[in-house]
C-alpha cells in the first residue's frame, strides 16, 4: 500500500514510534552516535565569533566540540579534548582567547589552528632524545565545518555526508527551489533577538509537533490569526512550495498582526505575504517571513531534555537603527511556549504503559510517519 492509498481514506490511522523510543536511554545513545554525530549540525551564528580567539563552546551528540575564529579570519572546529591527558580545554560557554588555547591541566597550548605549540618540558624532552614530537599529530582534533545562512555546520563524521544533499537537498525538497531561500539573504542578516529554551521533551517530539497544524488552531491563536489557513490544521510543511498566507487584515507577522518592516530585499512577490516552515534534519527549523527570519537550534542532552536556541534575524538596517522588534519577537517567541510547554506535556506520558505501543497519527499528520521510516532506518542500519 503506498502512502497515497494510506491518505486517502479518511478514517486511515498510522502508528507513532512507541513511547520507550522517546525515554530511552539506549534509544537515545544510538541517536546520537548515528544521527547526531553523523550528520550536519548547526553549531553557532558565525557572526558571533567575530574576532580571532573567539571560541564557543557546544554540545553535539555526545561529544563537547569548539568552534573557534583563527587568526586569519577562519572559523573552525575541534574536540575540545586536551591531547595529552585528555582534560576537557574549554570549560566556559564561550569565550575570547589572546593567542592561543591553555589546557588548565599540564598547559599544553594549542594555536587557534588545532597545532600544538608548547608544552612544559617538550623542548627538554626533545633535546635528550633527538626526536621531535609532530605538533599537528598532536595537535587537537578538527571536526569538519562549513558555513551557510551565516551558520557554521559542524560535522563529527570521518567522512562527513554532502552538505548539498543532505543540508541544502532538506531545504530544497520544501520550497521546491534551491534558489527560493537565497532571496531572504540570510547570511547577511543579523540577530535581533534570542531566546533560549530548556524544554524537559525528548528533540523528536519537537520535531513532530513542528511538522504538523493539526494543534495550530487549539494552540496557536495569535498565529491563526495572522495564518488564518491554519485553522484548518494542515501543515505548510505539508505542500511543497507552499507558503502560508498572511490573513487580509493582517498587515505584518507581528503578534497584532500591525506592520513589521520592508520586506528584506530579495524577497519575490510570490514570498511576500507568506510564511515558509522548513525542517531541515536534525535538529533545525527554518520560518521564513518577508521581513524577518525565525531559526531555531537543538541540542538534544538527554531522552528527555532538549535546549532549543531561537534567533529572529532582521537587515542590519533594522538592527542597527536599534528598531522595535517586540511585536514579531512576540508572535514566535508565544508560538514557542505554546509548543515547548506541548511536548512537555506529552512527554511524561511517553513512559505510560498507556503509550507503550505508541499513539496515532490522523492523515493530516501523516508525513510525520516518513520521519519515524527515516529515524528507523538509521537507527536499525547495521552500521554506525
Ligand atoms: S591534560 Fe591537558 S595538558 Fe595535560
Ligand atoms: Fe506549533
Amino acid at each position: 500500500m503506498t502512502a497515497t492509498d494510506q491518505t486517502d481514506k479518511a478514517s486511515a490511522l498510522i502508528a507513532t514510534l512507541a513511547g520507550h523510543c522517546y525515554t530511552s536511554a539506549d534509544v537515545f545513545a544510538r541517536e546520537q552516535s548515528r544521527i547526531l554525530e553523523t550528520m550536519w549540525f548547526c553549531a553557532a551564528r558565525s557572526d558571533e565569533l567575530p574576532n580571532p580567539g573567539q571560541f564557543k563552546k557546544i554540545q553535539v551528540g555526545s561529544e563537547s566540540v569548539l568552534v573557534v575564529r583563527g587568526r586569519d579570519g577562519q572559523l573552525r572546529a575541534f574536540l575540545n579534548v586536551c591531547r595529552h591527558r585528555g582534560a576537557q580545554l574549554c570549560t566556559e560557554n564561550e569565550g575570547q582567547v589572546r593567542r592561543n588555547l591553555q589546557c588548565p591541566y599540564h598547559a599544553w597550548t594549542y594555536a587557534l589552528d588545532g597545532k600544538l605549540v608548547a608544552a612544559p618540558n617538550i623542548a627538554a624532552l626533545v633535546d635528550d632524545t633527538g626526536a621531535g614530537i609532530d605538533r599537528y599529530e598532536y595537535g587537537l582534533l578538527s571536526v569538519a565545518l562549513t558555513e551557510w545562512l551565516g551558520y557554521a555546520w559542524v560535522c563529527l563524521a570521518d567522512e562527513p555526508p554532502s552538505f548539498a544533499d543532505d543540508v541544502m537537498g532538506d531545504v530544497t525538497r520544501r520550497l521546491g527551489d534551491p534558489g527560493a531561500i537565497d532571496c531572504y539573504g540570510i547570511a547577511d542578516l543579523r540577530v535581533g533577538h534570542r531566546e533560549i529554551y530548556n524544554v524537559a521533551a525528548n528533540w523528536k517530539l519537537i520535531v513532530e509537533n513542528f511538522m504538523e497544524c493539526y494543534h495550530c488552531a487549539t494552540i496557536h491563536p495569535e498565529l491563526v490569526e495572522v495564518l488564518p489557513e491554519f485553522a484548518r490544521g494542515l501543515a505548510a510543511l505539508y505542500y511543497v512550495g507552499h507558503g502560508a498566507e498572511f490573513g487580509s487584515e493582517i498587515s505584518g507577522f507581528t503578534v497584532d498582526g500591525s506592520a513589521g518592516f520592508d520586506p528584506l530585499p530579495g524577497v519575490t512577490a510570490e514570498q511576500d505575504r507568506r510564511y515558509y516552515a522548513i525542517t531541515v534534519k536534525p535538529t533545525v527549523f527554518v520560518n521564513l517571513v518577508p521581513d524577518h527570519i525565525i531559526f531555531h537550534r537543538m541540542y538534544p542532552l538527554a531522552p528527555d531534555r532538549t535546549i532549543v536556541e531561537c534567533d529572529w534575524l532582521y537587515s542590519q538596517q533594522v538592527v542597527a537603527d536599534g528598531r522595535d522588534v517586540s511585536r514579531s519577537v512576540e508572535l514566535f517567541h508565544r508560538v514557542n511556549v505554546q509548543d515547548f510547554e506541548a511536548c512537555e506535556r506529552t512527554q511524561p506520558a511517553m513512559s505510560s504503559r498507556a503509550y507503550r505501543n505508541g499513539g496515532v497519527l490522523v492523515p493530516a499528520e501523516h508525513h510525520i510517519g516518513e520521519f519515524h521510516r527515516w529515524l528507523t532506518s538509521r537507527l536499525c542500519a547495521t552500521k554506525g
